[in-house]
């Protein structure tokens, strides 16, 4: 029987039309414009400045933490909660093998090791199990990323950190908006940290912030981002020193990044709630499709924040011959556009860290995944209407029936 595939010469199922109904991202607010034009015009453009201690707070809140302090980017905020957590030379922090290379980056600028330990199959977060396998004395934290469409297992990693005296970092850089167990993403370890990265769900383009809820935390994070003054200290007017030899940074945001992140956030509910609606439906329509899974979301999570939607290939159920490679290829013949996941942070190409400098210690699943299984959504497409994502699911079916055996 002729194959009806777009890339065999058959209609596509998504039209450039449809396909153009996707909201395009960084999404623009005729209202943020407003708003930035006077903060342009009313020079008070950084320097811990009413739009960033608006935006902190209302941030923090929003997820459920006493604290947020707004910096420059989300590697700057991982460094920071290390830094203020201790964490140094001789100390080693347990990361995902899979996730952006900053989370391991981070610990690198602190001097110490990160230890990439595997992820699990359905949720693609830190698996629990093999964090335990991976704790030695020198271990000193964790850092559970909340990766793509799901969250980490907090209940578990919280009751490994307890009991091993370890200090927990959550990666939120995937996940604004998520709500695990009543609680906000970010709030349940001793720091949560978020980029604001143009591609990301709530964005300025740059920018970051640690939320926490421990008072003590939050003056030495806020120290060491803003080159040692206090919280509330005018500038030129720095009263007293950070403890000694406490290295401080400038890793400060602006009032223009801080506008257009308030304008966002305004919106973060909504779409949050958009995305997990078009999450559950692509799961619904796929279920029986054959050789392919859609990434579990976050066991407990009330809400789930989702910056990209992972599937997963099942390869033994593939035709002969047939790779992920050609499955996108088929997927964006028929008009549905994917990408491949991060890699393994030790595989990217701008890991240059000298092997004596980190250690692998479980990375089956992710050097599978990574390697021949996992393709991502982007999260923009989740904002879609229910005419695109049924059109995206007919596509996966109609490529995934043809390529299964
Ligand atoms: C999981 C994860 N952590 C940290 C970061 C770093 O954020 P930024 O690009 O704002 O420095 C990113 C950015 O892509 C990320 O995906």
């Amino acid at each position: 029987m002729k194959s009806s595939l777009a890339i065999n010469g058959g209609k596509k199922i998504i039209s450039d039309k449809l396909a153009k109904s996707i909201p395009s991202w960084p999404p623009i607010y005729p209202d943020t414009a407003e708003k930035l034009k006077d903060v342009y015009l009313h020079p008070k453009w950084s320097f811990n400045g009413p739009n960033e201690q608006l935006f902190s707070k209302k941030f923090a809140k929003y997820h459920t933490a006493e604290y947020g302090i707004f910096m420059a980017n989300g590697t700057v905020t991982l460094e920071c909660a290390l830094h203020a957590l201790g964490v140094g030379k001789g100390d080693e922090v347990i990361v995902p093998a899979l996730t952006w290379i900053a989370t391991a980056m981070a610990v690198i600028y602190v001097g110490a090791t990160p230890v990439f330990v595997d992820i699990e199959e359905d949720t693609l977060c830190l698996d629990p199990e093999k964090i335990k396998k991976a704790i030695t004395p020198k271990t000193k934290a964790l850092i559970p990323v909340h990766l793509y469409g799901s969250m980490a297992d907090m209940e578990k990693i919280m009751a490994i950190a307890k009991k091993h005296n370890l200090y927990v970092i959550e990666d939120c850089a995937h996940a604004h908006g998520g709500v695990w167990n009543g609680k906000g993403v970010g709030s349940i370890g001793h720091v949560g940290s978020f980029s604001f990265q143009e591609s990301k769900t709530l964005s300025s383009g740059e920018g970051g912030i640690c939320l926490t809820n421990d008072p003590v935390l939050k003056e030495k994070i806020f120290r060491i981002k803003h080159i040692g003054y206090a919280p509330n200290t005018k500038q030129g007017e720095a009263s007293y020193s950070p403890q000694e030899g406490l290295i401080c940074h400038n890793y400060r945001g602006t009032e223009f990044q801080a506008v257009v992140l308030l304008g966002g956030l305004k919106r973060l509910k909504a779409q949050t709630k958009k995305r997990e609606q078009n999450a559950t439906l692509i799961r619904k329509l796929l279920k029986n499709t054959p050789g392919i899974k859609v990434q579990s979301r976050g066991r407990l999570a009330d809400i789930q924040g989702y910056y990209m939607l992972t599937f997963i290939l099942d390869t033994k159920k593939l035709k002969e011959g047939i790779t992920r490679k050609e499955i996108m290829e088929a997927l964006s013949a028929e008009g549905f556009g994917t990408g491949l996941t991060y890699g393994p942070v030790y595989k990217h190409a701008l890991w240059n860290i000298p092997k004596s400098k980190y250690r692998i210690e479980s990375n089956e699943v992710a050097e599978d995944l990574c390697s021949n299984r996992a393709i991502c959504m982007s999260q923009s497409k989740l904002l879609a209407g229910s005419k695109y994502i049924k059109a995206a699911c007919d596509a996966v079916n109609k490529v995934m029936k043809e390529y299964c055996k």
